[in-house]
């Protein structure tokens, strides 16, 4: 079956076209609503996603080179996310069944992160260790859903990296430009460590790197690479804290913080010495991608869910646990 995945829960708005027979991603293609400052103001990104909306939609046609007759199900986030942008792209996914007379189905975006992982690589059953922007989780199936061992008690780490490399004038977003000057980074800059039982903390840390940058006294790289050795190792523990708890053997990374090399090799280090494995993706199926709801959709509709069109509302706050998993 062919799905159609739409992804709007905040700045990126994506189309992708997914067949499962092979396994095949056709097409995904995004467009992300761009910021120099960083900030992002909801209706604004909302103003994007429709602009950017059917030129998203035609381009994910012609690289899938298929006919819309030939979709049989439609997929849309329906949260967490923000409002504004949710509503269009539910909004569109709702149209486009109704045009296209197919089923239609909401998908929880934190659980298509984690889904993706299971079709594109050999995971079965992994622990998550989801970084991105706004969220920082990590997550697992156990007793028929799926649940959130540990998060951010404050800030989400791209977010805090993103605020990080803005006061060290790096620009936006901060993430990238923090892996590069790391790499020039020589010494080790003591940094607050703040691990607590499976949750992390980073306000603390922010505070203390806001002091340490005015202060004049270190180099940007050493202060990159610290960050980096530290936040990332708040994330491995957590995420090694949950594989221990749940005995499971497989870690899968995801959000637009995966992306980084250091984090990648991190994870790596620490499930070689636990005798596990740890799986990485593509970076456009860790940043926030169409393709991993309509993978996400695809499972829950195999599993007989859909979604009617009269109860295809957003679910801004929807939490992980909520879901009702039928396909596992
Ligand atoms: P969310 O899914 O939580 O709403 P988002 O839309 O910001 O958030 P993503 O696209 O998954 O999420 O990730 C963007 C974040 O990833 C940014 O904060 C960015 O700085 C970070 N990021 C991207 N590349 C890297 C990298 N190489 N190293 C560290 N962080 C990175
Ligand atoms: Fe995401």
């Amino acid at each position: 079956m062919i799905c159609l995945g739409i992804e709007s829960t905040a700045h990126t708005f994506g189309i992708s076209i997914v067949d499962d027979k092979g396994k095949k991603v056709l097409s995904n293609v995004i467009n992300a609503y761009k910021t120099t400052k960083g900030g992002l103001i909801p209706a604004e990104v909302a103003d994007h996603h429709v602009e950017v909306l059917g030129e998203v939609l035609s381009q994910s046609f012609d690289k899938a080179g298929i006919k819309p007759e030939q979709v049989g199900l439609i997929a849309f986030s329906q949260g967490p996310g923000i409002g504004h942008c949710l509503r269009i792209g539910a909004g569109t996914a709702r149209s486009l069944a109704l045009l296209l007379k197919k089923p239609l189905i909401g998908v929880n975006h934190c659980i298509a992160h984690l889904e993706i992982g299971r079709f594109l690589t050999k995971a079965k059953d992994p622990v998550l260790l989801y970084a991105s922007g706004a969220n920082t989780q990590v997550i697992a199936y156990e007793a028929g859903k799926y649940r959130v061992f540990g998060e951010t008690l404050d800030l989400g780490v791209g977010n805090f990296l993103d605020s990080f490399a803005r006061e060290l004038e790096l620009g936006f977003p901060g993430g990238p430009k923090i892996e590069e000057y790391a790499m020039q980074g020589k010494k080790y800059i003591k940094l607050p460590y703040s691990v607590k039982g499976m949750d992390i903390s980073l306000g603390g840390l922010q505070t203390n790197l806001s002091q340490k940058i005015k202060s004049g006294h270190y180099s940007k790289e050493d202060l990159c690479y610290s960050v980096q050795e530290t936040v990332f190792a708040m994330l491995v523990e957590v995420a090694e804290r949950a594989m221990a708890h749940t005995g499971k053997t497989e870690l899968l990374l995801g959000g637009g913080v995966a992306c980084n090399k250091r984090l990648q090799e991190m994870c790596r280090l620490m499930c070689e010495e636990r005798g596990a494995e740890s799986f990485v993706l593509e970076n456009q199926f860790f940043i926030d991608n169409a393709a991993m709801i309509a993978i996400a959709g695809l499972e829950m509709f195999k599993a007989g869910m859909s979604t009617n069109v009269e109860e295809a509302g957003i679910r801004p706050y929807e939490r992980t646990d909520q879901v009702d998993v039928k396909w596992r």
